[in-house]
């Protein structure tokens, strides 16, 4: 071997190159031996060809043929011909095939212990192990082309607006996205750590001091958290500051971005700007502040019609200041079975739900396990504030505010799921704003910023600090897709007096805050210009993009549920040597 003479990529050649002599190179999808005909289906990146060793070709030739497996490498000339059996419209080259006239076995290969075909359905922990024979999957790596290309668009699209690509450091400080940190050890100061970075946070608002007024990166961020089917432990971000803006700018800007990239991706064009929902509204209407908007089903409030009712758990909610909320399921009345009922009040309990209550309108009248606790006239009065006809089925939760919302939320996206109401087709785009600034914390039994430390509030509630900060609202947005919270960021206090007293607020004394952020303080008091800015998740766009609910399948060497790599067996002990140096010692 040594010199490479490829002519054509497999999936390329077509009616076109019949007659041309050409050679490709592959692995072996199949091979097929009819006796005096040999078939070798040969797959790239770019598709697989079928590859025909007949009565024409020399006796050696037929020999090294006889000796292909699946998942060789192999060279192959020849010349296109149109295709002697039945046309395969599966393939992008099924009406042709290459008649071979030089074959040559690059590289053996033994069994592989996953089938190299997209609907194969081993385990995902065998698929992570071999990893690099699934990527070579034709969905898997159509993923990583989108992914590809999709970032490409990102920095030509932030290019042509002024943006300026700037790398930040990857050992360094915490920084206050409000994770655990990943911790990386110095050897030259043994008992001092960096942090991998959660963002690129205070670096980019350091950037904005420098006067760099628009910066972008698309970023990996590291964060020690519960993993989820949208979550990993590295991950990457569109990252982005500017410098002289407004929230609205901002939004603009990225919104623009989202219309680029979903038109040159999917085709789709999206129509701007888009909806906008407060935090409050969210919450009262979807019990969730990344709301899925594809389908209705929407959360009321019902406390006021049963705060007096006999029903203990009602009454009670309310005694202690609790919320009750329904959802109208409707036409799932007629079509719900009692077992399904009781798997959704199995299901709300995950959240922490108590019960679920149920009201199902039927032909028959009112069939519901509270009915016999209820006055007709509440009853009535729930019916008619749920618009509820004959068909439809209303399920309550009575519980403290956040598990109520939270609970009846996810209520409102499973029975969304079960019944098919979700309309796949559909790229429901949506700006949540007017967050709060900050977020109780029961374990730290403190407030702690809800976006982050830097975070400006509104205006018009700057008072609410020194009287009510928890009413106080952020100048934070989100941007949610179908349910996915794809973005975030907000504009950032750039005013010393207001930055300190969110810290307090936070419960750092000054000393504290200086301690964490004192470069960033440093940095303000050098003439800093009003700024502000958002992070996409690139991973859950790119999710999206290409209809995968699992965050692995659009990341090439993910992690599992316990943060390891199956590949690789890392995290890993480390060598004695190491940790001497380190002058770490482990505990068992
Ligand atoms: P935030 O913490 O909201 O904001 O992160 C921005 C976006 O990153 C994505 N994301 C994740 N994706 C996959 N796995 C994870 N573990 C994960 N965590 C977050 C989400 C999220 O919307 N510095 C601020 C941005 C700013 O204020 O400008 C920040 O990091 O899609
Ligand atoms: P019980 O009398 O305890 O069987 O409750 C009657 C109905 O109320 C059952 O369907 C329970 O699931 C439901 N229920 C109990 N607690 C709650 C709650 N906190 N919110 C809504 N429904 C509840």
């Amino acid at each position: 071997m040594g010199k490479f003479n490829r002519t054509h990529m497999c999936g390329e050649l077509n009616e076109g190159n019949i007659g041309q002599q050409i050679t490709v190179y592959g692995w072996v999808q199949k091979s097929r031996d009819l006796g005096s005909l040999k078939f070798i289906d040969l797959r790239d990146r770019t598709g697989i060809v079928q590859a025909v060793i007949n009565k024409d070709a020399t006796e050696d030739l037929f020999n090294e043929a006889a000796k292909v497996r699946g998942e060789f490498v192999l060279e192959i000339s020849g010349e296109v011909a149109k295709r002697g059996g039945a046309v395969n419209t599966k393939i992008s080259t099924g009406s042709i095939e290459i008649i071979v006239s030089n074959m040559q076995i690059i590289s053996k290969a033994e069994t592989p212990p996953i089938y190299i075909e997209d609907d194969a359905k081993e385990s995902e922990a065998l698929r992570l192990k071999y990893r690099y024979l699934d990527l070579r999957k034709p969905s898997m790596q159509k993923i990583f082309f989108t992914r590809h290309k999709a970032a490409k668009v990102v920095r030509d699209y932030l290019d042509e607006k002024g943006f300026i690509e700037v790398e930040t450091p990857i050992l360094t400080k915490t920084t206050p996205e409000g994770a655990r940190d990943y911790l990386v050890p110095s050897r030259v100061q043994p008992g001092n750590f960096f942090a991998l970075p959660q963002s690129p946070q205070l670096f980019k608002q350091i950037l904005m001091v420098s006067g760099f007024d628009k910066y972008f990166q698309i970023v990996k961020c590291f964060r020690d958290e519960d993993l989820r089917a949208d979550r990993q432990p590295e991950f990457t971000q569109i990252d982005m500051e500017l410098s002289f803006v407004d929230a609205d700018d901002v939004m603009k800007v990225n919104e623009g971005l989202l219309q680029k990239l979903f038109k040159e991706i999917l085709g789709i064009e999206l129509q701007l700007p888009f909806n906008r929902l407060t935090y409050k509204e969210a919450m009262e209407r979807y019990g969730s502040d990344k709301p899925d908007t594809r389908f209705g089903l929407e959360l009321k409030n019902i406390g006021d019609i049963v705060a007096n009712a006999e029903f203990k758990v009602f009454a009670d909610t309310i005694a202690n200041k609790g919320l009750i909320k329904a959802i109208n399921a409707e036409g799932i009345g007629a079509k719900i079975s009692r077992k399904e009922i009781d798997s959704l009040g199995e299901y709300v309990k995950v959240y922490k739900a108590k019960g679920l209550a149920w009201i199902n309108v039927t032909e028959e009248g009112i069939k519901s396990p509270i009915a016999k606790f209820l006055k007709e006239e509440e009853m009535n009065a729930i019916v008619e504030r749920m618009q509820a006809k004959v068909g439809d089925i209303i399920f309550i939760v009575a519980d403290a505010p956040n598990v109520t919302d939270d609970a009846l939320g996810q209520l409102r996206l499973e029975v969304g799921r079960r019944f098919n109401l979700i309309d796949a087709s559909k790229y429901n785009f949506l700006w949540v704003t007017e967050f709060p600034l900050l977020e109780y914390d029961a374990e730290e039994d403190r407030y702690v910023a809800k976006h982050h430390p830097f975070t400006s509030p509104m205006d018009e509630d700057i008072p609410l600090l020194d009287t009510n900060p928890a009413e106080a609202r952020a100048k934070a947005y989100d941007v949610v897709l179908n349910g996915y919270e794809i973005g975030g960021g907000s504009i950032r206090i750039h005013n010393q007096q207001l930055q300190e007293k969110m810290f307090g607020l936070l419960g750092f004394s000054s000393e504290e805050a200086w301690a964490k952020f004192g470069f960033l303080l440093e940095a303000f008091k050098y003439g800093t210009p009003p700024h502000g800015g958002l992070a996409f998740g690139l991973d859950r766009i790119i999710m999206l993009l290409t209809g995968t609910d699992n965050i692995k399948d659009v990341v090439a060497f993910p992690k599992t549920q316990t943060a390891s790599c199956l590949m690789t067996n890392a995290p890993s002990p480390a060598d004695a040597k190491q940790l001497e140096e380190l002058k770490i010692a482990t505990k068992n």
